[in-house]
Protein backbone atom coordinates (compact mmCIF):
# COMPACT_ATOMS: atom_id res chain seq x y z
CA UNK A 1 0.00 0.00 0.00
CA UNK A 2 1.23 3.63 -1.20
CA UNK A 3 -0.35 4.74 2.39
CA UNK A 4 -1.19 3.66 5.81
CA UNK A 5 -3.02 6.49 8.00
CA UNK A 6 -2.48 4.23 11.47
CA UNK A 7 -4.83 5.27 14.23
CA UNK A 8 -7.40 7.15 12.74
CA UNK A 9 -10.90 8.60 14.75
CA UNK A 10 -13.71 8.21 12.31
CA UNK A 11 -16.84 10.25 12.76
CA UNK A 12 -19.44 8.47 14.15
CA UNK A 13 -17.05 4.76 14.83
CA UNK A 14 -16.42 3.55 18.32
CA UNK A 15 -12.49 3.08 18.43
CA UNK A 16 -9.73 4.05 15.89
CA UNK A 17 -9.26 2.57 12.56
CA UNK A 18 -6.44 2.15 10.13
CA UNK A 19 -6.53 3.14 6.86
CA UNK A 20 -4.98 1.97 3.72
CA UNK A 21 -4.17 3.92 0.64
CA UNK A 22 -3.14 2.49 -2.64
CA UNK A 23 -3.56 4.40 -6.21
CA UNK A 24 -5.03 7.28 -4.31
CA UNK A 25 -7.93 5.43 -3.24
CA UNK A 26 -9.25 3.88 -0.22
CA UNK A 27 -8.08 0.36 -0.43
CA UNK A 28 -9.12 -1.02 3.39
CA UNK A 29 -10.38 0.19 6.41
CA UNK A 30 -9.57 -2.11 9.63
CA UNK A 31 -9.46 -2.49 13.15
CA UNK A 32 -5.26 -2.83 12.27
CA UNK A 33 -3.69 -3.09 8.91
CA UNK A 34 -0.94 -5.86 9.61
CA UNK A 35 1.41 -5.10 6.45
CA UNK A 36 4.04 -1.75 5.95
CA UNK A 37 2.62 1.01 4.09
CA UNK A 38 5.24 2.75 1.70
CA UNK A 39 4.28 5.99 4.21
CA UNK A 40 2.61 5.39 7.18
CA UNK A 41 1.11 8.81 8.83
CA UNK A 42 0.58 8.00 12.43
CA UNK A 43 -2.86 10.01 13.28
CA UNK A 44 -2.69 9.12 17.05
CA UNK A 45 -6.58 8.70 17.83
CA UNK A 46 -7.12 11.88 15.68
CA UNK A 47 -9.93 12.96 13.75
CA UNK A 48 -10.19 12.12 10.56
CA UNK A 49 -12.49 13.13 7.89
CA UNK A 50 -13.17 13.21 4.16
CA UNK A 51 -11.89 16.70 2.68
CA UNK A 52 -13.97 20.03 2.99
CA UNK A 53 -16.21 21.22 0.24
CA UNK A 54 -16.69 24.61 -0.27
CA UNK A 55 -19.44 25.18 -2.52
CA UNK A 56 -19.98 28.69 -2.55
CA UNK A 57 -16.57 31.00 -3.24
CA UNK A 58 -16.37 33.95 -5.37
CA UNK A 59 -12.71 33.68 -6.24
CA UNK A 60 -12.61 36.87 -9.12
CA UNK A 61 -13.76 39.03 -6.77
CA UNK A 62 -11.60 37.96 -3.54
CA UNK A 63 -8.87 40.35 -2.14
CA UNK A 64 -10.02 43.13 -4.22
CA UNK A 65 -10.94 45.35 -0.95
CA UNK A 66 -6.75 45.23 -0.91
CA UNK A 67 -6.99 47.40 -4.00
CA UNK A 68 -10.41 49.10 -4.11
CA UNK A 69 -11.67 52.50 -1.89
CA UNK A 70 -13.95 51.31 1.33
CA UNK A 71 -17.57 50.24 1.14
CA UNK A 72 -19.09 52.99 3.41
CA UNK A 73 -22.53 52.27 3.69
CA UNK A 74 -21.35 48.35 3.90
CA UNK A 75 -24.63 47.66 1.71
CA UNK A 76 -24.87 44.71 -0.51
CA UNK A 77 -26.17 48.00 -3.60
CA UNK A 78 -22.42 49.87 -2.61
CA UNK A 79 -20.53 46.77 -2.72
CA UNK A 80 -21.62 45.84 -6.45
CA UNK A 81 -21.17 50.05 -7.58
CA UNK A 82 -17.72 49.98 -6.22
CA UNK A 83 -16.67 46.70 -8.25
CA UNK A 84 -17.96 48.13 -11.15
CA UNK A 85 -14.95 50.41 -11.87
CA UNK A 86 -12.73 47.36 -10.64
CA UNK A 87 -14.31 45.16 -13.44
CA UNK A 88 -13.36 47.44 -16.28
CA UNK A 89 -9.95 47.19 -15.27
CA UNK A 90 -9.88 43.30 -14.64
CA UNK A 91 -7.19 41.32 -16.38
CA UNK A 92 -6.44 37.78 -16.41
CA UNK A 93 -3.48 37.79 -14.75
CA UNK A 94 -4.66 39.85 -11.82
CA UNK A 95 -7.65 37.25 -11.49
CA UNK A 96 -5.31 34.69 -11.72
CA UNK A 97 -3.08 35.69 -8.85
CA UNK A 98 -6.22 36.08 -6.31
CA UNK A 99 -8.11 33.78 -6.91
CA UNK A 100 -4.63 31.80 -6.40
CA UNK A 101 -3.77 32.96 -3.09
CA UNK A 102 -7.42 32.12 -1.71
CA UNK A 103 -6.99 28.59 -3.23
CA UNK A 104 -3.78 28.16 -1.21
CA UNK A 105 -5.23 29.15 2.42
CA UNK A 106 -8.40 26.89 1.67
CA UNK A 107 -6.05 23.82 0.91
CA UNK A 108 -4.56 24.69 3.75
CA UNK A 109 -7.42 24.61 5.74
CA UNK A 110 -8.14 20.75 4.05
CA UNK A 111 -10.61 22.19 1.42
CA UNK A 112 -10.18 20.53 -2.17
CA UNK A 113 -13.21 20.92 -3.61
CA UNK A 114 -14.66 23.89 -4.29
CA UNK A 115 -17.52 25.87 -6.32
CA UNK A 116 -16.90 28.94 -7.24
CA UNK A 117 -19.31 31.85 -8.94
CA UNK A 118 -17.58 33.90 -11.48
CA UNK A 119 -18.84 37.32 -13.14
CA UNK A 120 -20.14 36.84 -16.68
CA UNK A 121 -21.72 40.35 -17.51
CA UNK A 122 -21.13 43.48 -20.41
CA UNK A 123 -18.70 44.90 -17.82
CA UNK A 124 -16.04 42.21 -17.60
CA UNK A 125 -17.36 39.89 -20.37
CA UNK A 126 -15.51 36.52 -20.11
CA UNK A 127 -12.33 37.63 -18.39
CA UNK A 128 -13.26 36.08 -15.27
CA UNK A 129 -14.32 32.65 -16.47
CA UNK A 130 -11.11 32.61 -18.47
CA UNK A 131 -9.30 33.66 -15.71
CA UNK A 132 -10.75 30.99 -13.31
CA UNK A 133 -10.39 28.33 -16.33
CA UNK A 134 -6.64 28.73 -16.25
CA UNK A 135 -6.70 28.78 -12.62
CA UNK A 136 -8.65 25.15 -12.71
CA UNK A 137 -5.73 24.28 -15.50
CA UNK A 138 -2.97 25.18 -12.88
CA UNK A 139 -4.75 23.43 -9.49
CA UNK A 140 -5.87 20.19 -11.48
CA UNK A 141 -5.24 17.22 -9.69
CA UNK A 142 -4.75 19.63 -6.69
CA UNK A 143 -7.84 20.62 -6.41
CA UNK A 144 -11.65 19.81 -7.84
CA UNK A 145 -12.82 24.01 -9.16
CA UNK A 146 -16.65 23.59 -10.40
CA UNK A 147 -17.30 27.04 -12.29
CA UNK A 148 -20.85 28.85 -11.97
CA UNK A 149 -21.34 31.50 -14.86
CA UNK A 150 -23.01 33.90 -13.02
CA UNK A 151 -24.85 37.01 -13.97
CA UNK A 152 -24.46 39.59 -11.22
CA UNK A 153 -25.17 42.52 -12.87
CA UNK A 154 -28.72 40.74 -13.98
CA UNK A 155 -29.62 39.62 -17.62
CA UNK A 156 -32.24 41.67 -18.78
CA UNK A 157 -31.01 44.31 -16.92
CA UNK A 158 -27.51 43.81 -18.87
CA UNK A 159 -28.56 43.38 -22.06
CA UNK A 160 -26.01 40.70 -23.87
CA UNK A 161 -25.48 38.61 -20.79
CA UNK A 162 -27.73 36.08 -22.01
CA UNK A 163 -25.26 35.81 -25.06
CA UNK A 164 -22.29 35.93 -22.45
CA UNK A 165 -23.79 33.24 -20.25
CA UNK A 166 -23.89 30.65 -22.95
CA UNK A 167 -20.17 31.74 -24.21
CA UNK A 168 -18.92 31.36 -21.01
CA UNK A 169 -20.78 27.69 -20.91
CA UNK A 170 -18.95 26.82 -24.21
CA UNK A 171 -16.03 27.81 -23.01
CA UNK A 172 -15.83 25.45 -20.38
CA UNK A 173 -17.71 27.06 -17.10
CA UNK A 174 -19.71 23.84 -15.37
CA UNK A 175 -22.67 25.40 -13.42
CA UNK A 176 -25.29 28.15 -14.67
CA UNK A 177 -25.67 30.85 -12.12
CA UNK A 178 -28.29 32.92 -11.61
CA UNK A 179 -29.18 36.90 -9.98
CA UNK A 180 -33.15 37.08 -10.56
CA UNK A 181 -33.90 39.52 -7.87
CA UNK A 182 -31.34 41.94 -9.35
CA UNK A 183 -34.13 42.48 -12.09
CA UNK A 184 -36.26 45.80 -12.03
CA UNK A 185 -39.66 43.81 -12.25
CA UNK A 186 -41.04 40.45 -10.81
CA UNK A 187 -41.69 39.43 -14.86
CA UNK A 188 -38.59 40.20 -15.29
CA UNK A 189 -37.49 37.73 -12.58
CA UNK A 190 -39.12 34.93 -13.96
CA UNK A 191 -37.94 35.17 -17.28
CA UNK A 192 -34.43 35.33 -15.44
CA UNK A 193 -35.32 32.48 -14.57
CA UNK A 194 -36.84 30.62 -17.53
CA UNK A 195 -33.24 32.07 -19.60
CA UNK A 196 -31.15 30.25 -17.12
CA UNK A 197 -33.22 27.01 -17.48
CA UNK A 198 -32.92 27.13 -20.84
CA UNK A 199 -29.18 27.71 -20.98
CA UNK A 200 -28.89 24.82 -18.49
CA UNK A 201 -30.64 22.11 -20.18
CA UNK A 202 -28.72 23.15 -23.61
CA UNK A 203 -25.84 22.59 -22.05
CA UNK A 204 -26.69 19.42 -19.75
CA UNK A 205 -26.10 21.66 -16.98
CA UNK A 206 -27.00 21.84 -12.63
CA UNK A 207 -28.04 25.33 -11.95
CA UNK A 208 -26.92 27.61 -8.97
CA UNK A 209 -28.52 30.80 -7.94
CA UNK A 210 -27.84 33.73 -6.11
CA UNK A 211 -31.68 34.32 -4.30
CA UNK A 212 -33.48 36.75 -2.64
CA UNK A 213 -30.12 38.14 -0.93
CA UNK A 214 -32.38 40.68 0.24
CA UNK A 215 -33.69 41.97 3.76
CA UNK A 216 -37.36 42.72 1.67
CA UNK A 217 -39.54 40.48 2.82
CA UNK A 218 -41.58 41.09 -0.51
CA UNK A 219 -38.90 39.01 -2.52
CA UNK A 220 -40.50 36.12 -3.94
CA UNK A 221 -37.82 34.79 -6.70
CA UNK A 222 -37.13 31.73 -4.15
CA UNK A 223 -40.94 30.54 -4.66
CA UNK A 224 -40.40 31.04 -8.76
CA UNK A 225 -37.31 28.99 -8.38
CA UNK A 226 -38.93 25.86 -6.85
CA UNK A 227 -41.39 25.93 -8.85
CA UNK A 228 -39.79 26.45 -12.08
CA UNK A 229 -37.69 23.42 -10.56
CA UNK A 230 -40.65 21.23 -10.34
CA UNK A 231 -42.26 22.06 -13.67
CA UNK A 232 -38.88 21.61 -15.30
CA UNK A 233 -38.14 17.65 -13.34
CA UNK A 234 -34.84 19.78 -12.31
CA UNK A 235 -34.89 18.35 -8.88
CA UNK A 236 -31.88 17.35 -7.33
CA UNK A 237 -30.15 19.77 -9.62
CA UNK A 238 -30.64 23.15 -8.44
CA UNK A 239 -29.15 25.10 -5.92
CA UNK A 240 -30.40 28.25 -4.29
CA UNK A 241 -27.78 30.21 -2.20
CA UNK A 242 -28.11 33.32 0.69
CA UNK A 243 -32.53 33.39 0.29
CA UNK A 244 -32.13 35.90 2.93
CA UNK A 245 -35.32 37.28 2.70
CA UNK A 246 -36.77 33.68 3.61
CA UNK A 247 -35.92 35.34 6.70
CA UNK A 248 -38.19 37.83 6.76
CA UNK A 249 -41.48 36.59 5.36
CA UNK A 250 -44.08 35.86 8.32
CA UNK A 251 -43.81 32.26 9.68
CA UNK A 252 -46.80 31.17 7.60
CA UNK A 253 -45.40 32.30 3.63
CA UNK A 254 -42.14 31.29 5.27
CA UNK A 255 -43.73 27.82 5.62
CA UNK A 256 -44.94 27.53 2.17
CA UNK A 257 -42.00 28.61 0.77
CA UNK A 258 -40.05 25.88 2.44
CA UNK A 259 -42.87 23.63 2.06
CA UNK A 260 -42.36 24.02 -2.04
CA UNK A 261 -38.30 24.03 -1.88
CA UNK A 262 -38.45 20.50 -0.23
CA UNK A 263 -40.76 19.43 -3.37
CA UNK A 264 -38.44 21.10 -5.68
CA UNK A 265 -35.61 19.26 -4.25
CA UNK A 266 -33.45 22.13 -3.99
CA UNK A 267 -30.25 22.54 -2.16
CA UNK A 268 -29.51 25.64 -0.26
CA UNK A 269 -26.63 27.42 0.66
CA UNK A 270 -25.94 29.83 3.32
CA UNK A 271 -23.32 32.44 3.75
CA UNK A 272 -23.44 33.73 7.45
CA UNK A 273 -19.93 35.71 7.18
CA UNK A 274 -21.02 37.66 4.20
CA UNK A 275 -24.86 38.27 5.38
CA UNK A 276 -24.09 39.21 9.21
CA UNK A 277 -22.20 41.58 7.73
CA UNK A 278 -24.44 42.92 4.53
CA UNK A 279 -27.76 42.04 6.19
CA UNK A 280 -30.14 44.25 8.33
CA UNK A 281 -27.59 47.25 7.71
CA UNK A 282 -31.00 49.55 7.94
CA UNK A 283 -32.51 47.75 10.78
CA UNK A 284 -32.61 50.04 14.22
CA UNK A 285 -32.76 47.61 16.79
CA UNK A 286 -33.19 44.15 16.92
CA UNK A 287 -31.73 44.05 13.81
CA UNK A 288 -32.32 40.99 11.92
CA UNK A 289 -29.70 37.89 11.47
CA UNK A 290 -29.77 38.42 7.62
CA UNK A 291 -29.11 34.78 7.45
CA UNK A 292 -31.69 31.99 5.70
CA UNK A 293 -33.64 29.59 8.31
CA UNK A 294 -31.45 27.32 8.45
CA UNK A 295 -32.81 25.26 11.38
CA UNK A 296 -36.49 25.34 9.75
CA UNK A 297 -34.66 23.91 6.10
CA UNK A 298 -32.66 21.23 7.92
CA UNK A 299 -35.58 20.00 9.88
CA UNK A 300 -37.82 19.77 7.02
CA UNK A 301 -34.74 17.63 5.65
CA UNK A 302 -33.46 20.01 3.38
CA UNK A 303 -30.08 20.12 2.23
CA UNK A 304 -28.35 23.05 3.40
CA UNK A 305 -23.91 23.86 3.34
CA UNK A 306 -22.72 26.60 4.05
CA UNK A 307 -20.11 28.78 1.90
CA UNK A 308 -17.17 31.08 2.45
CA UNK A 309 -19.16 33.07 0.08
CA UNK A 310 -17.23 36.62 0.05
CA UNK A 311 -13.23 36.94 1.15
CA UNK A 312 -11.69 40.42 1.46
CA UNK A 313 -13.93 41.92 -1.57
CA UNK A 314 -16.27 44.87 -1.37
CA UNK A 315 -19.61 42.77 -0.10
CA UNK A 316 -17.40 41.57 2.91
CA UNK A 317 -14.35 43.56 3.23
CA UNK A 318 -11.97 42.76 6.30
CA UNK A 319 -11.93 38.92 6.81
CA UNK A 320 -12.03 35.19 6.11
CA UNK A 321 -9.33 33.00 5.13
CA UNK A 322 -11.22 30.26 3.21
CA UNK A 323 -11.15 27.92 6.61
CA UNK A 324 -14.61 25.75 6.83
CA UNK A 325 -14.38 25.72 10.43
CA UNK A 326 -14.16 29.41 10.80
CA UNK A 327 -17.36 29.97 8.55
CA UNK A 328 -19.03 26.64 10.97
CA UNK A 329 -18.30 28.53 13.63
CA UNK A 330 -20.09 31.38 12.82
CA UNK A 331 -22.74 29.29 11.48
CA UNK A 332 -23.20 28.39 14.46
CA UNK A 333 -23.26 31.32 16.29
CA UNK A 334 -25.31 32.90 13.79
CA UNK A 335 -28.01 29.67 13.37
CA UNK A 336 -27.78 29.30 16.84
CA UNK A 337 -26.78 25.22 16.54
CA UNK A 338 -25.18 24.32 19.68
CA UNK A 339 -26.53 20.99 20.63
CA UNK A 340 -24.29 18.09 19.98
CA UNK A 341 -26.46 16.94 16.90
CA UNK A 342 -26.60 20.28 15.66
CA UNK A 343 -22.57 20.36 15.66
CA UNK A 344 -22.48 17.47 14.07
CA UNK A 345 -25.02 18.26 11.78
CA UNK A 346 -22.28 21.28 11.28
CA UNK A 347 -20.12 19.49 10.05
CA UNK A 348 -21.97 17.54 7.31
CA UNK A 349 -22.64 20.52 6.12
CA UNK A 350 -19.06 21.74 5.33
CA UNK A 351 -18.72 17.72 3.82
CA UNK A 352 -21.06 15.22 3.15
CA UNK A 353 -23.74 18.24 1.94
CA UNK A 354 -21.53 19.71 -0.05
CA UNK A 355 -21.05 16.63 -1.89
CA UNK A 356 -24.75 16.25 -2.59
CA UNK A 357 -24.40 19.61 -4.23
CA UNK A 358 -22.02 19.13 -6.40
CA UNK A 359 -24.20 15.58 -6.99
CA UNK A 360 -20.16 13.40 -6.22
CA UNK A 361 -20.63 9.82 -5.30
CA UNK A 362 -17.34 9.63 -5.04
CA UNK A 363 -16.65 11.00 -1.44
CA UNK A 364 -16.31 9.81 1.64
CA UNK A 365 -13.86 7.66 3.81
CA UNK A 366 -15.51 4.79 2.49
CA UNK A 367 -13.30 1.21 0.96
CA UNK A 368 -12.99 2.24 -3.32
CA UNK A 369 -13.52 6.26 -2.84
CA UNK A 370 -10.99 8.56 -3.71
CA UNK A 371 -8.43 8.93 -0.51
CA UNK A 372 -9.00 13.22 -0.14
CA UNK A 373 -8.87 13.28 3.42
CA UNK A 374 -8.25 15.79 6.57
CA UNK A 375 -6.44 14.14 9.95
CA UNK A 376 -7.49 17.08 12.41
CA UNK A 377 -5.71 17.77 15.52
CA UNK A 378 -8.61 17.15 17.69
CA UNK A 379 -10.57 13.79 18.38
CA UNK A 380 -13.94 15.28 17.77
CA UNK A 381 -15.81 17.58 15.75
CA UNK A 382 -17.32 19.53 18.32
CA UNK A 383 -13.18 20.36 19.85
CA UNK A 384 -12.52 20.43 15.96
CA UNK A 385 -14.85 24.01 15.73
CA UNK A 386 -14.29 25.31 19.26
CA UNK A 387 -10.55 25.23 19.03
CA UNK A 388 -10.06 25.45 15.33
CA UNK A 389 -7.90 22.56 15.10
CA UNK A 390 -5.28 22.15 12.75
CA UNK A 391 -5.31 20.68 9.66
CA UNK A 392 -2.53 18.21 10.37
CA UNK A 393 -2.12 16.34 7.19
CA UNK A 394 -4.48 17.44 4.21
CA UNK A 395 -4.76 14.57 1.86
CA UNK A 396 -5.62 14.59 -1.95
CA UNK A 397 -5.93 11.35 -3.74
CA UNK A 398 -3.66 9.85 -0.94
CA UNK A 399 -0.91 12.85 -1.38
CA UNK A 400 0.09 14.76 1.61
CA UNK A 401 -0.50 18.50 -0.17
CA UNK A 402 -0.53 20.31 3.46
CA UNK A 403 0.20 20.14 6.63
CA UNK A 404 -0.32 22.58 9.93
CA UNK A 405 1.16 22.50 12.84
CA UNK A 406 0.97 25.40 15.66
CA UNK A 407 2.33 25.33 18.88
CA UNK A 408 2.11 27.74 21.93
CA UNK A 409 4.76 27.77 24.51
CA UNK A 410 3.54 29.46 27.84
CA UNK A 411 6.42 31.31 29.70
CA UNK A 412 4.34 31.74 32.88
CA UNK A 413 4.11 30.02 36.56
CA UNK A 414 0.25 29.77 37.56
FE1 LIG B 1 -22.51 34.78 -3.17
Amino acid sequence: MDLIIRDAQLRHTEGTRDIGVSDGRIVQIANRIPRKGQREIDAQGRLTTPTFIDPHLHLDKALISEVVRPNLSGTLDEAIEIIWEKKKQYTIEDIVKRASRVLHWGIGYGTTIFRTNVDVDTIGKLVPVEALLEVKKRFAGICRLQIVAFPQEGILKNPGTEELLRQAMKIGADVVGGMPFNERTMADSQRHIDICFEIAKEFGADIDMHVDETDDPSARTLELLAAKTIQEGYQGRVTAVHTCALAAYDDVYAAKVIGLVKEAGLNMITNPATNLMLQGRMDTEPRRRGITRVKELLAAGINVAYGQDCLKDTFYPTFGQADPLEVGLITAHAAQMSLPEEIETLFDMATVNGARILRMEDYGIEEGRTANLNIIDTTTVQEAFRTQADRRHVIRRGEVIAETETRTKLHIDA
